[in-house]
This record gives structure tokens, C-alpha cells and sequence, in this order.
């Protein structure tokens, strides 16, 4: 069954004609001469009004990127030509952002990761009409965490995320200033994105190869090719996110150093864990801190994996240490005192199942169902069973936990606070969601595959949240619902 979809894969983009950059497309080991200094997003500032709310303005635009020397290539980016920037803000923050459309065509932008209302979630229900604006604002309320922003219209997500446009989103709080913090000196966010490139520089943009969608032979990392970074301190915090379509990697360095781990998607650890490899799969987050000695050099990488999405292995940046390099202090012991929700003896229990038609339960998406009623301030268990490829699946304003895989504890890297988690085909995964305080009948939030087409194909489902004794609010289609037409 691998083979047979590595070779699906393998004809598909040997027909289309392979970049200049490289033309082996599973592997890159020991071809790049890392000659680009890494891109560091630039933090978007905000302007702070009488009332203290942060307020961003974020647009997206059409533009040309020069990611390899002398070519010029098409792509989609927020306040600049591609990928957007960095927003960083406090928990308690009041936030407010201008999302501006440029493009041409509608798009939204769906904050993953954040806990918010509904109606500001920036789901397929949020659309964004060329030419507008659309306003949302929240309470930053949720631990501190590595975050992201991308588009989330139906069934185009995966072109619109893969032509840039995307972001990261730091939430920090007490608790996470006590590891490196300085944004671009010790505390570096790496985005990482495969792509497929034409001869003449171009994106090539078969979003829906089959069976995963686009695993491409080039590697981007914060929109730079073939980077290098120097680093001037002796512990650096890594801010890792997968926001490849469908690619997932097992990082790790080259010459086997080991890293601590110190965040998984939703949030800090409670205490470091030691590895020398993680996995995430796509839109999972994690964040780590690495131990360098004056002039090291590594290339921090990914390895082969056994699953389908993650056959290929990666060079991704070379890191290089400065002969001189300031003692950043020691990471804490403990990183959060965060209390663990306790998951109720009587905790509703959901089942799910993901077919190898990009169904859920045996049904698409449909804008109009509801497909789950949840209620505010619970835990429920999800149980999620993977019957057809590799799938992951996320869930929209909430946070949980890996109860067990297939009945055994979770991977020691994901044992932490989560949004994502992969499901490998064949798999059961039960996790414990833990629902806030956010309600709303009649604007939904999504559960998803973060497999980009099969996200598009409709491998989602709806779910609101609501007071217990107020199910009868929400409506049965909501195509019929004024009140959300006029949103
Ligand atoms: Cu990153 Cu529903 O998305
Ligand atoms: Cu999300
Ligand atoms: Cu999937």
C-alpha cells in the first residue's frame, strides 16, 4: 500500500517537469550550499487607542518574490509580497485587525490556535469579498503559545495558504518570558513550507495531487531558500510550524544534538523533555530551545518517516555559532503551572471517522449542517479513527489533550496542550477537548484534516457551542439563518 502511494505520487510530478532547484524531490541531503541569509518575519507593531486595545492592519496582496537569485516569482502576501507578519501580544490583550483583501478574489483568514467567538474565527463563514475589509476583535485569553493565521475559505484553502499567505501569532505570558524571548536574536520562528517550482521560478500549483495533496521537492523556511542563520547566544528558542499542505517532517540536527522541548501547540509544557526528534504534521506547532557552543555548525533537518506524508528527508537551515557567544540563562525546570483540566468519569464521549473519501462520519462538509452541539465550559472525549490515508485533525478554539493512540500513551512529544494531532491510517486517537466559555448557536467553528485538499474535498464538520438547555437556538440549516447572513 506505501509503495503503491509513493508511486501515484512519484508519476504525477515527474509528468509536470521538475525545478532547477533540485532534481531529486525526496531528498535535498547534501546538495544545498545554504547561501541565504533566513528571512525573519518582521513584527507587525500596533497602534494602542484611548481604550488600550492593540490594533493591527493586516492586508493581503498580490506580489513577486525573489526566492532564488535572478527569478521572479508569483505569490500571494499579508503587508508584503509573501507570507505575512508577525503578530505578537500578551495574554489579557484586548486585539482588534483591519483584514484587508487585495487579491482579486474572496478569500478569509482564520486565526489557528486562538480561542475566541465563534464569529471571529475567520472560518469559511467569515468570508472576506475582494476589494473589503472585515474587522474582528478579541480578548487574548489562553496561555502563552505559538500561533498562526492563514486563509480558510472553503474549498481553496490549500491554494491560498500555498501561494503565502500566512503568518505567525506569539502569545505570551509570564510563564513563557522566563524562556529566550528577544524576537529574531534568541526566540526565532521557522515556518516551514514545501513547494514545487517550474524552470522559470514559478510556482507550480497542483494543490490536489491525490492521494495527500502537494508534497513539494523544495523547502522554504520563513519564505527563504537554501537558508543559513547565525546565532550569537548559547540557548535559542525555535518557534517550529508546519505550514506545509500536506508534508509532515521528523526534525532534528544533523550531527544528533539533542533539544529540549519546551511547547506543543496550545501551549508550554510543564516541564522540558530532552529529544533529538519530533514530528509534526501539517499546521501542528512546537517549540524548542537548542544548546550551542561558540562555532558550531549543524543543519537542523528532517528524517525519514513511515507514514505516507512523511517518506522524504530535508536539509532545512544550517546554523552557524558565533566564536563569541552571550550565556543566555538556563531554562527553567518547571515552564507552567497551568492546571490540567480534569477530564469528568461521565465526560460525553464523540466518535469520528475519517474515510479515504475526505468524508467524516460518512459526510462532507456543508456549510449549511451543523454537524455537533457542544457545550460551553465542558471536557468531552474525542474518538477519531483513521480508515483511510493519513489524516490529522484539528479543532477550531479549543485545546486538548492526546489521551492514548490505539490505546497506548501518545508519542513523549505530544503529551503537551493541543489543537492538531496526526492519525496515522489505521489509527484511533481519544483526546480530552477541553470547550470554553465562548457561545454562539448559529455560528459555527470547524473540526478539520489539516491535510489542505482533503480539508477542500470536505473532510470537516461543524460544531457551535452553547449554554446547556439552549440546543433549540440552534438553527437546523443555516442557509435559512438571517442572523448569520449578515455577518
Ligand atoms: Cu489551520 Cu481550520 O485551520
Ligand atoms: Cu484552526
Ligand atoms: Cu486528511
Amino acid at each position: 500500500m506505501k509503495s503503491l502511494k509513493c508511486f501515484i505520487l512519484l508519476s504525477t510530478v515527474t509528468i509536470m517537469g521538475l525545478t532547477g532547484c533540485n532534481t531529486d524531490y525526496t531528498s535535498n541531503i547534501g546538495k544545498q550550499p545554504f547561501t541565504n541569509i533566513l528571512n525573519i518575519p518582521e513584527i507587525l507593531e500596533p497602534t494602542i487607542d484611548e481604550n488600550g486595545v492593540k490594533h493591527f492592519a493586516l492586508t493581503m496582496q498580490e506580489g513577486t518574490t525573489e526566492f532564488f537569485k535572478g527569478k521572479q516569482t508569483k505569490t500571494w502576501g499579508i503587508n508584503g509580497s509573501y507570507l505575512g507578519p508577525t503578530i505578537r501580544v500578551e495574554r489579557g490583550d484586548q486585539v482588534a485587525f483591519d483584514v484587508t483583501n487585495n487579491i482579486g478574489e474572496p478569500s478569509t483568514l482564520h486565526w489557528h490556535g486562538m480561542h475566541l467567538p465563534a464569529e471571529m474565527d475567520g472560518g469559511p463563514h467569515q468570508m472576506i469579498e475582494a476589494g473589503s475589509t472585515w474587522e474582528p476583535y478579541w480578548t487574548i485569553n489562553q496561555p502563552a503559545a505559538t500561533t498562526w493565521y492563514h486563509p480558510h475559505l472553503h474549498g481553496k484553502t490549500a491554494l491560498h495558504v500555498y501561494r503565502e499567505l500566512a503568518g505567525m501569532f506569539i502569545i505570551v505570558d509570564e510563564e513563557s518570558k522566563s524562556l529566550p524571548s528577544n524576537y529574531g536574536v534568541n526566540d526565532i520562528p521557522l515556518i516551514i513550507q514545501d513547494k514545487l517550482f517550474s524552470e522559470d521560478g514559478n510556482l507550480i500549483e497542483k494543490t490536489d495531487i491525490e492521494p495527500f495533496g502537494l508534497m513539494g521537492n523544495t523547502i522554504l523556511v520563513n519564505g527563504t531558500y537554501d537558508p543559513y542563520l547565525e546565532v550569537k547566544e548559547s540557548q535559542i528558542r525555535f518557534r517550529l510550524l508546519n505550514g506545509s499542505n500536506a508534508r509532515a517532517y521528523h526534525f532534528g540536527f544533523d550531527d544528533g544534538r539533542t533539544f529540549q522541548l519546551v511547547a506543543n501547540d496550545a501551549g508550554l509544557l510543564d516541564s522540558p523533555i530532552e529529544l533529538d526528534q519530533m514530528m509534526l504534521s501539517p499546521g501542528e506547532r512546537a517549540e524548542i530551545v537548542v544548546s550551542f557552543e561558540p562555532g558550531d555548525e549543524t543543519i537542523f533537518r528532517s528524517f525519514k518517516g513511515e507514514n505516507g506524508i512523511d517518506q522524504n528527508e530535508f536539509e532545512l537551515l544550517k546554523i552557524v555559532a558565533s566564536d563569541n557567544l552571550k550565556e543566555t540563562k538556563e531554562i527553567p525546570k518547571i515552564l507552567t503551572k497551568e492546571q490540567k483540566s480534569e477530564v469528568p468519569t461521565n465526560a460525553k464521549v464523540r466518535t469520528f471517522e475519517l474515510t479515504m473519501d475526505s468524508k467524516i462520519n460518512g459526510k462532507a462538509m456543508d456549510m449549511n449542517r451543523i454537524d455537533e452541539v457542544v457545550h460551553a465550559n465542558t471536557t468531552e472525549i474525542w474518538e477519531i479513527t483513521n480508515r483511510g490515508w493519513d489524516h490529522n485533525f484539528h479543532i477550531h478554539d479549543a485545546a486538548f489533550r492526546i489521551l492514548d493512540i490505539n490505546g497506548e500513551l501518545p508519542p513523549i512529544y505530544e503529551r503537551g496542550r493541543k489543537d492538531t494531532v496526526f492519525i496515522p491510517s489505521g489509527s484511533t486517537v481519544r483526546i480530552a477537548v477541553q470547550f470554553g466559555e465562548n457561545t454562539n448557536p448559529s455560528f459555527p467553528l470547524m473540526y478539520h484534516c489539516h491535510l489542505l485538499l482533503h480539508e477542500d474535498e470536505g473532510m470537516m464538520g461543524q460544531f457551535v457551542i452553547v449554554e446547556p438547555r439552549t440546543e433549540d437556538e440552534v438553527p437546523k440549516n443555516l442557509h435559512n439563518n438571517e442572523h448569520n447572513q449578515h455577518h
